[in-house]
């Protein structure tokens, strides 16, 4: 049986949205996008400096329950070799709700690993499935989602 999805993700300069909207396409599962409730967008440095220090923010844009789903996609960019600070509050805030997860980074260079490790110190348990796309193979349209697809 097919596991009921939502798709969370966080994009700062639309990388990981280019991917999170492909993978909702191809689901046709429901999606949050996050937001900073108090600012529209967040410079380069104060978020490098979110990052390093693993803050959370007031976030908007988490709309569905988390607990309905027996599955939950994270896509993040990675921020410091980690989370970006969106998706850091909200797993924050969800850990309990989250019953099995997903997690998809877009990057510059790379960051998996410790992307997964941030969420996993988080939410106590290793994603099912995980992959990370640098930025340029996105934009050239060289990534495939075939094994969130199922
Ligand atoms: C604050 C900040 C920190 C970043 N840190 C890393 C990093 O540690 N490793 C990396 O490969 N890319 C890093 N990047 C690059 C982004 O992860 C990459 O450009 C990503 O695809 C952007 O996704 P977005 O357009 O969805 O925001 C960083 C970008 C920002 C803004």
């Amino acid at each position: 049986m097919i596991e009921k999805t939502l798709i969370v993700y966080y994009s700062r300069s639309g990388i990981s949205e280019k991917v999170a909207q492909t993978l909702q396409a191809q689901l046709g599962c429901d999606m949050d996008k996050l937001e900073y409730a108090e600012k529209k967008h967040i410079s380069f440095g104060a978020a490098v400096i979110e990052a390093l220090r693993k803050s959370t923010a007031p976030i908007t844009g988490g709309t569905h329950k988390p607990e309905n789903y027996g599955r939950i996609i994270f896509i993040t960019p990675v921020w410091g070799s980690g989370l970006a600070t969106p998706i850091r509050s909200y797993m924050t805030e969800h850990k309990t709700a989250v019953q099995s997860y997903a997690l998809i980074v877009t990057c510059g260079g790379g960051g998996l690993s410790g992307t997964i490790k941030d969420a996993a110190a988080i939410l106590g348990k290793e994603p099912s499935a995980s992959e990370q796309f640098r930025s340029s193979q996105v934009n050239e349209g060289h990534y495939g989602l075939e094994q969130f697809v199922q």
